[in-house]
């Protein structure tokens, strides 16, 4: 291995950590500056984290919605300079600077493949480039391949929460990809929803005390199908679920897809699929490691991505960046619902 320096005699520690023990709320996450920095393994590089990102993933495998096997090192995506190279590896440098898609970023340290791991360019802000990771890159997949090419240019696609994270960047790359896009968001994020370019804005308001859209205080189904001239979307890119399901399926187009990519309201509930009969409709339930399964895809996805950005046709938003100390405050502000694009950690 090359970097770190390792003294054989002596545990070598993070020096943050966020450790789960137990699955449950925001107190089953353990601030620690004990655990040891992981080991480089074959075709790995350890990576020096100067920030995490925190997705909502983040609190399903912190509250026991996807199950992990306890304990572990919460976080998916981050962001450094790479400390150490494993065996094996060729290509990647002490020094680089990288964003990767990895469990265990909320920690100092993070062994990485190499196959989950980009390299960013000088002219790409390392926190604009982990916000690229799993929010740019789902994105990227749910506009490009998850529907399967039953939306066209011109055909419509709903795409709820347009100003949060994944929202954003979806609806940005959906108007690249040339669909009319009809995006939601609760009327606290307005200001943001507006600057993603939909051609219609629907804003929601909220329930009592609560950051993010109520989707029973109006008809949804009904505006939606009078914007589409009752035709209805080729395609919905639905991450917010329980509160959404059944709009999502109301207003698909003959033939269209409703993508279900995430839970933010909870899980969708058990269906049967004579519901699909009704449109002839097609259902999907992708995860974005299907979808940068294969170095050569991470790649394309990525310098496609980077492209957008760097000639500036996508905007960036980073909302929040919290220490990582303060893991919990971090966890709460995204399930109140009230992120307006990427949410980090600093290390
Ligand atoms: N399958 C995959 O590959 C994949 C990858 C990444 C993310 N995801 C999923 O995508 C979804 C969004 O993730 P994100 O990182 O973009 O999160 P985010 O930036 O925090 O956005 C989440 C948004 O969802 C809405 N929301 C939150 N809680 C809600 C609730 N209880 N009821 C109704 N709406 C609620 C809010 O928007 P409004 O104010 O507009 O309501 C909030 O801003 C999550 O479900 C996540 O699991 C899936």
């Amino acid at each position: 291995m090359q970097g770190l320096a390792r003294d054989s005699r002596k545990c070598v520690c993070c020096e943050q950590a966020v450790v789960v023990n137990r699955v449950g709320d925001t107190s089953a996450m353990t601030y620690a500056e004990d655990q040891p920095v992981p080991l480089v393994g074959v075709h790995q590089v350890l990576v020096k984290n100067q920030f995490a990102g925190l997705n909502f993933i983040d609190t399903y495998h912190r509250s026991g919605l996807y199950k992990r096997d306890l304990p572990f090192i919460l976080g998916g995506d981050g962001g450094g300079e790479i400390a150490a190279v494993g065996s094996g590896v060729t290509g990647w440098n002490v020094g680089d600077k990288v964003a990767y898609m990895a469990d265990g970023s909320y920690a100092e340290y993070t062994a990485v493949s190499v196959g989950k791991l980009v390299k960013v360019p000088e002219q790409v802000d390392l926190k604009n480039a982990i916000a690229a990771m799993v929010q740019g890159l789902t994105a990227h997949y749910l506009v490009t391949s998850a529907h399967c090419g039953l939306i066209q240019e011109g055909e419509w696609c709903l795409i709820y929460s347009v100003g949060s994270g994944t929202g954003q960047w979806a609806a940005q790359m959906a108007k690249l990809r040339g669909y009319k896009v009809i995006g939601t968001c609760s009327a606290a994020k307005e200001e943001m929803g507006k600057t993603v370019g939909c051609d219609e804005l629907i804003l929601l308001d909220s329930p009592e005390g609560k950051s993010y859209a109520d989707y029973a205080s109006t008809d949804l189904a009904a505006k939606i199908m009078e914007i589409t001239n009752n035709v209805g979307c080729k395609c919905v890119i639905d991450g917010i679920g329980k509160s959404t399901w059944e709009i999502s399926l109301k207003v698909l187009a003959r033939r269209g897809i409703w993508i279900s990519f995430g839970n933010a309201s909870g899980v969708v509930p058990d269906f049967s699929p004579l519901k699909l009969a009704v449109k002839s409709a097609f259902l999907t339930r992708p995860k974005l490691g299907d979808y940068v399964a294969s170095r050569e895809e991470l790649d394309g996805r990525w310098s496609e991505v980077v492209d957008w950005i760097t000639t500036g046709k996508l905007a960036m938003s980073i909302d929040r960046v919290f220490p990582l100390a303060e893991a919990a405050e971090g966890h709460k502000y995204i399930e109140s619902g009230q992120t307006k694009g990427k949410t980090l950690f600093q290390l």
